[in-house]
């Protein structure tokens, strides 16, 4: 089979860049390195062409998609890093989609998968947990809004498509949200804050063998991927420092949520499990702790997040 990934340097796209190869795939990766980092990636493997560059660029995603012909395009790559950076996130986001959407139709791809984020349902859903009808309205964000448009635009393309509607998911090579700031905080003795939030921490590799089975046909159109329980954000923290070993450390500030912060965000999986079967769920002590073994081997970068934090907030 021949898969393309975009932000294949990312941390979903690589560990199910990984997966594919593992098999025997061939596999064309293309990112531009906004977040994702080239060492996530085999340096040297026969079966994976890895190309630099950016999906926004309309002539390369044709070159690529035309030239390569896949059976599934896996479109991970994403923008989110800067907030109040609303060009990147319609360049990357928006822009970036429909260029792939449209190749992939151009090419006949014969399936594409998508990754949307949860707050395309808004901050304050309607229902808890979210059942997969609920209405979007992502008004909430530019990430948001410009990765619900092209969420949009594969529902109106008439490709056989999934998309996998995200709320947290983390591991190994995780450069968003809190665990590797935790991390990085922790590794020097500082204080952190967590807020009062609760989330659903999913495993990437949990998520990723569910990718394999979509792009081997499983499902049509739009799933949650989430284990259907939150936890409070104060016990990512503890998980972080079990993991660490660190015997003193400072206790985190609890602060209020900013307004761009959902209290919970809980997607509920029925439809997964219906169309996917059940999907074991690695617990949060695990996930946590292969996310800090990485981190000790390759360096806590990122800790990005699409939220308007403050400076002094960080
Ligand atoms: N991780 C989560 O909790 C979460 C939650 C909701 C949705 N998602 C979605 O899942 C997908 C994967 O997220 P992730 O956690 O792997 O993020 P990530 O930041 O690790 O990976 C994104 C990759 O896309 C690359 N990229 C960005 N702009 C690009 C461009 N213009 N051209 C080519 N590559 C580009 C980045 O360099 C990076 O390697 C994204 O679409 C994201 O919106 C993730």
């Amino acid at each position: 089979m021949k898969v393309l990934i975009t932000g294949g340097c990312g941390q979903v796209g690589s560990h199910v860049a990984e997966l594919h190869l593992q098999r025997g795939d061939e596999v064309l990766a293309v990112d531009n390195f906004d977040t994702g980092r080239r060492i996530h990636l085999p340096e040297d493997h026969d079966r994976l062409t890895f190309v630099e560059g950016s999906i926004a660029d309309k002539a390369l995603v044709d070159k690529l998609v035309g030239g390569f012909k896949p059976d599934v395009l896996i479109h991970t790559a994403a923008s989110y890093k800067d907030p109040s950076d609303w060009h990147s996130d319609m360049l990357t986001n928006g822009v970036g989609g429909v260029n792939l959407i449209q190749a992939a139709k151009d090419s006949n791809v014969g399936r594409f998968i998508y990754f949307q984020t949860a707050l395309t349902y808004g901050l304050h859903p309607q229902k808890n947990p979210i059942p997969i009808d609920h209405p979007k309205n992502p008004g909430n964000s530019s990430y948001s809004i410009s990765k619900t448009t092209t969420e949009d635009y594969l529902e109106l393309s008439g490709l056989d498509y999934v998309t996998f509607r995200l709320a947290n998911v983390v591991g190994p090579r995780n450069v968003s949200g809190p665990l590797p700031i935790f991390f990085q905080r922790l590794s020097e003795a500082k204080k952190c804050f967590v807020t009062t939030a609760r989330r659903d921490f999913v495993f990437v590799k949990d998520l990723a063998r569910t990718v394999i089975e979509a792009t081997d046909g499983k499902g049509h159109g739009a799933y949650h991927f989430s284990s259907g329980s939150d936890v409070a954000i104060k016990e990512l923290y503890d998980a972080v420092v079990e993991a660490m070993q660190i015997n003193n450390y400072p206790e985190p500030e609890i602060r209020e949520l900013g307004p761009d912060d959902a209290a919970s965000i809980l997607l509920d999986p029925s439809r997964t499990f219906a169309d996917f079967g059940d999907v074991e769920f690695t617990p949060l002590k695990d996930t946590v702790k292969a996310a800090v073994d990485y981190y000790r081997t390759f360096g806590a970068v990122g800790g990005y997040t699409h939220l308007k934090l403050d400076e002094e907030k960080k």
